[in-house]
């Protein structure tokens, strides 16, 4: 690869040792950069070279101490693969109102055993309704009422020094109407009109719209909306224009915005809404094969500065579209390292309502195994809703319709169907399709939500879904109010511009106060916190809950209906997980349990002897308790 002039005055510049370091990064990765660029553009020698240079820049910037955690991270290519991984997720004003205010407040996550923060967006989003910051204005810098950049490289840094992994988003298929292209763009600058994606009428929308689902059809229908006589691609927002990524200076400006968030000590880049990136006529416009090929080129560009920044994708798609995001093929191992596991926590809230368990064995037994450098996060609930993401082929294969059980879903979750614990409220309801979608906290959702329909039961969900997610392989994330039970937010509607979006009930904020009740023997939030806390602290002290050790479930016919179990295979031993997701005594034959041997089993999460269970006797069946989550090492 040729090298760009102010490439190479840069790295002659530096000391001999960064400079072999760049070097052999580049031996390391450059191929995969020209790889990624070569798949996607017509010109893939000058953009790789402006992508190096783009690299070298930041490479030569990167503070000493950022550069020693790259080393660190370089000896520890498995660090966010262990089981002392647990995150937590929040909004930096809902959580502490400031950047320093969360600096100030990280005990509350250190007592849950947190290691991976990831802070919702935080760059300068446009005013008034933003999607919570998803329409950003500014790459460049954080959020006024947040702080500073200076701020966020110093939380960064006290986030390093507490052993927590700083996470935030990137927010790559749009951006505000007010940004400073669209600004150009709409001036009739032809450079960054061709960062959009616009049309003289409606002919080419039109076509698109005939394969193209609608996100959000509620409030924000169609994908295209129409400024200055000429119609724009909109997938969400009609104030969030998505980008034009067939154009390679789009890439270059990201590449950008990578290694600055990367040189304030961001640790993971949450790629949003990854999927949607590459548009081809005739399909949905999601999981395209260049997008794979755009997060590699990135990926790439990053490790050249900042191998110590990790990738992860969220795509919220099906069970079969999902494991290319964590690299396939040409791109195994060279795109992200992180992957939302979507269809594990649709089949958690699936098998909670059901009572059975048949559907997720059969979907999450046949997805492929995770790449061996890749990893979940796994998780109960997000900022997001619940889409019922269940598989029509999965679904029909276990003998119901993907319709019919995705209807009994939303049913369910809203409270409507009979015997019901659940207070969700529909989100985003397609006519078209019959499609709902679910808003509401962990607690709203279990039988703990404002009207405390079934409080007991409400604990023993909460607990057993965490304990699911937790066993899974991968970095279970916790989103910010579910670790104190918040049964949501009553007054979400009357914030200045969310009262057509009702994601903002599980969107709570969080007062000291809040954060002090979970030291209230006997509240709500102290059984719940305590409990989640318990299973993170457990989980760091087991090997075979990295995520190598693959996760096999047991499909086996005789295991009951009502109990999902788990097998985790590693060096140091065998774990296995079984829930009932029922409110009834399962039969489960001591003989599955076999691979355990018969000595020293221990049931670690109650630390209870399973003895009085049967579990000493070979022969014999175990009375698994109601909504029981035991982890059988
Ligand atoms: C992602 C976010 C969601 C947002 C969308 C558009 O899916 O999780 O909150 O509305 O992207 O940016």
């Amino acid at each position: 690869m040729v090298l760009s002039e102010e490439a190479r005055d840069l790295l002659a510049d530096l000391p001999a040792h960064r400079r072999q370091t760049f070097e052999l990064r580049l031996q390391q990765w450059g191929p995969d950069l020209l790889d990624a660029v070569t798949a996607l553009y017509s010109a893939p020698d000058d953009v790789a070279s402006a992508l190096v240079t783009v690299a070298a820049r930041g490479f030569a910037a990167r503070s000493d101490e950022l550069h020693r955690l790259d080393e660190r991270r370089l000896l520890q290519p498995d660090w966010f693969q262990r089981p002392n991984m647990f995150g937590y997720a929040c909004y930096v004003d809902r959580y502490a109102k400031t950047l320093k205010g969360l600096g100030d407040r990280l005990d509350h996550l250190t007592d849950l055993g947190v290691t991976y923060l990831h802070m919702m967006p935080l760059l300068k989003p446009r005013p008034g309704d933003n999607d919570g910051g998803y329409a950003v204005m500014d790459f460049s810098s954080v959020r006024e009422d947040l702080g500073t950049n200076e701020d966020l490289a110093q939380l960064a840094a006290t986030l390093r020094s507490r052993g927590i992994s700083p996470v935030v988003d990137l927010v790559l298929n749009h951006v505000a109407r007010e940004h400073d292209w669209v600004v150009a763009a709409r001036a009739g600058d032809a450079k960054y009109r061709d960062y959009f994606l616009i049309y003289p009428d409606r002919d080419t929308p039109d076509r698109f719209e005939r394969t193209l689902p609608e996100v959000f059809p509620d409030f924000a229908p169609g994908s295209f909306t129409e400024v200055d006589g000429e119609w724009v691609w909109t997938t969400f927002n009609e104030w969030q224009w998505d980008l034009n990524w067939a154009n390679p200076a789009v890439l270059l400006e990201f590449a950008e915005v990578v290694v600055h968030l990367a040189n304030l000590g961001i640790e993971v880049l949450r790629l949003d809404a990854i999927a949607f990136l590459w548009k081809r006529l005739g399909t949905n416009c999601q999981n395209q094969p260049e997008v794979h090929a755009v997060t590699q080129a990135l990926r790439a560009t990053c490790r050249l500065t900042a191998p110590a920044t990790l990738f992860k994708a969220e795509a919220i798609v099906g069970p079969r579209d999902l494991m290319p995001y964590l690299g396939e093929g040409r791109h195994a191992g060279r795109v992200s390292d992180i992957a939302y596991h979507n269809s594990l926590m649709v089949h958690v809230w699936s098998m909670l309502a059901s009572g059975s368990t048949d559907l997720a064995r059969h979907a999450l037994a046949g997805l492929p195994p995770t790449p061996p450098g890749g990893t979940w996060v796994t998780y109960v609930r997000c900022h997001d809703d619940i889409g019922w993401a269940i598989d029509d082929s999965d679904a029909s294969a276990r003998g119901v319709t993907g319709v019919g059980h995705r209807q009994f879903l939303a049913d369910w979750y809203s409270g409507e169907f009979d015997g019901s614990w659940a207070e969700g409220l529909v989100f985003q309801h397609n006519r078209e399709t019959g499609d709902r979608r679910i808003s509401g906290t962990a607690a709203a959702l279990t039988g703990l939500g404002p009207s405390r329909k079934d409080p007991a039961g409400g604990f023993a969900r909460i607990f057993l879904a965490h304990a699911v997610v937790a066993a899974w392989g991968g970095i279970p994330v916790v989103w910010s109010g579910d670790e104190i039970g918040s049964p949501g937010d009553p007054e979400w509607a009357s914030e200045d511009g969310h009262s057509a979006d009702n994601r903002w009930v599980h969107r709570p904020r969080m007062t000291d106060a809040d954060r002090a009740r979970r030291h209230e023997q006997g509240s709500d939030a102290q059984r719940v916190f305590d409990g989640v806390a318990h299973i993170a602290r457990v989980r760091a002290g087991l090997p075979m809950l990295h995520s190598e050790a693959p996760t096999r479930v047991l499909t086996d016919a005789d295991i009951d209906d009502g109990l999902l179990v788990v097998q985790r295979r590693h060096p140091s031993g065998t774990l296995v997980g079984v829930f009932n997701v029922t409110a009834d005594h399962r039969p489960l034959a001591r003989a599955r349990l076999a691979d355990l041997g018969s000595v020293d089993v221990r049931e670690v999460l109650s630390g209870h002897d399973l003895a009085e269970h049967g579990l000493h006797d070979p022969g014999g069946t175990l009375w698994v308790p109601p909504y029981a989550a035991w982890w059988i090492v």
